[in-house]
């Protein structure tokens, strides 16, 4: 393909693409791809997010580059926005080449995204998870829930996930959609009971307030919380004495202390970071009581690993379609050249 048709991955051949491949594959193999990158985090250049905020959401964007490529996210966050019929996140994003700084990848993230956080929160879960650990309470069952049961199958081994959000509509149609995935599900009326006997517990709900999903009392010793919807200031899911007790894995601190859990706490609270975790230059879990915490907030790197993913994908399969994005005149100088000659064509 030449350098001015960018590969487009409509909504329609992401589907296509995951349910060829199997959305659990897919997670694994982007689980891995985020491991290799987070591997070589110092090859990369960090920012916090762009965040641009509104009194019921927010709009951000989320570059990153390890000097052959370069990409970015445009992500949205509006937990209003079911009530209208619409999602709460959607997103896009793309991939270039840093060399000639052309587009190389134009696709639909919405579905991408959920793949690419329940892949994350799998593999940190996988550093992170007390062992044997088999059974995972999922609080927030809306569009996140099954991509994050089905990682945790594929990626940790969970076997049973136990649901439950405010709205018994959303539990219902999660537990649907998770009939014959192979996972035991149950159903629960209350936090409380989605949490008997769960060594994971992942809160995944969306409010635009400080709220407290998980309270102190909650929570035993020797759990692994996987904590998805607090990533926006104002935003959180889990009571402050929590975070006072457990080990806490961020992906970038300078992002996380904005936006996770952590905001709660003094700015110089200890956190370790998850890629050194990952090359062995920090410890996860070290004892068997402990409480872990991913603060997870979704950091760009992450989006960068599934966009080299797909790109990677693309070179055998045929879901993409090109798209006539960047302008390419005979001569590179005379583009109102191309321009006037259109206009002499179409005459
Ligand atoms: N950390 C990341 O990388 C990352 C990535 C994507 C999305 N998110 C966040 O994850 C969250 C979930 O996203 P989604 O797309 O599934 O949202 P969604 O709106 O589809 O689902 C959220 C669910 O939470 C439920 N809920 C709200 N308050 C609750 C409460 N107090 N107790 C129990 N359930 C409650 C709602 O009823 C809803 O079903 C959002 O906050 C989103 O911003 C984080």
């Amino acid at each position: 393909m030449s350098l001015n048709i960018v590969p487009f991955v409509s909504v329609d051949n992401m589907m296509k693409l995951v349910l060829h491949l199997g959305p659990e594959r897919v997670m694994t193999e982007i689980a891995a791809y985020i491991e290799a990158d987070f591997k070589r985090w110092e090859s990369f250049d960090k920012t916090p997010r762009v965040a641009s905020h509104s009194d019921v959401g927010v709009i951000e964007l989320m570059p990153t580059s390890d000097g052959e490529m370069y990409g970015f996210k445009y992500v949205n966050g509006h937990p209003k926005n079911t009530k209208e019929g619409l999602q709460t996140v959607t997103a896009f994003g793309l991939l270039a080449e840093v060399d000639t700084g052309y587009p190389i990848l134009l696709t639909e993230m919405t579905i991408l995204t959920a793949l690419r956080t329940a892949a994350m929160s799998a593999l940190a879960a996988k550093h992170l998870a007390p062992k044997g650990a088999t059974t995972m309470a999922m609080i927030g069952n809306g569009a996140q829930a099954e991509f994050q049961a089905l990682a945790f199958k594929a990626i940790c081994g969970v076997s049973h996930v136990r649901l439950y959000d405010l709205d018994p509509t959303a539990t219902a149609k999660c537990s649907r959609n998770l009939a014959g995935s192979g996972l035991q599900v149950t159903s629960c009326k209350s936090a409380e009971e989605a949490m008997e006997g769960a060594g994971i517990i992942t809160t995944c709900t969306a409010d635009k307030q400080l709220a407290t999903i998980l309270t102190d009392n909650m929570v035993g010793s020797g759990v692994h919380i996987n904590a998805v919807g607090g990533d926006c200031p104002g935003k959180t899911e889990l009571h402050k004495d929590i975070l006072l007790r457990s080990q806490i894995f961020v992906e970038y601190p300078p992002q996380t202390r904005i936006e996770g859990e952590i905001q709660q706490l003094d700015p110089d609270h200890p956190v370790t970071e998850l890629w050194q975790v990952m090359t062995g230059a920090a410890t996860g879990r070290s004892d068997p009581r402990q409480i872990t915490l991913f603060d997870s907030v979704g950091f760009a790197i992450e989006d960068f690993s599934a966009l080299r993913y797909i790109h990677d994908q693309l070179e055998t399969l045929p879901y993409s379609e090109p798209l006539d994005m960047i302008a390419d005149p005979d001569d590179p100088r005379d583009l109102y050249g191309m321009l006037l000659r259109a206009q002499a064509k179409a005459a």
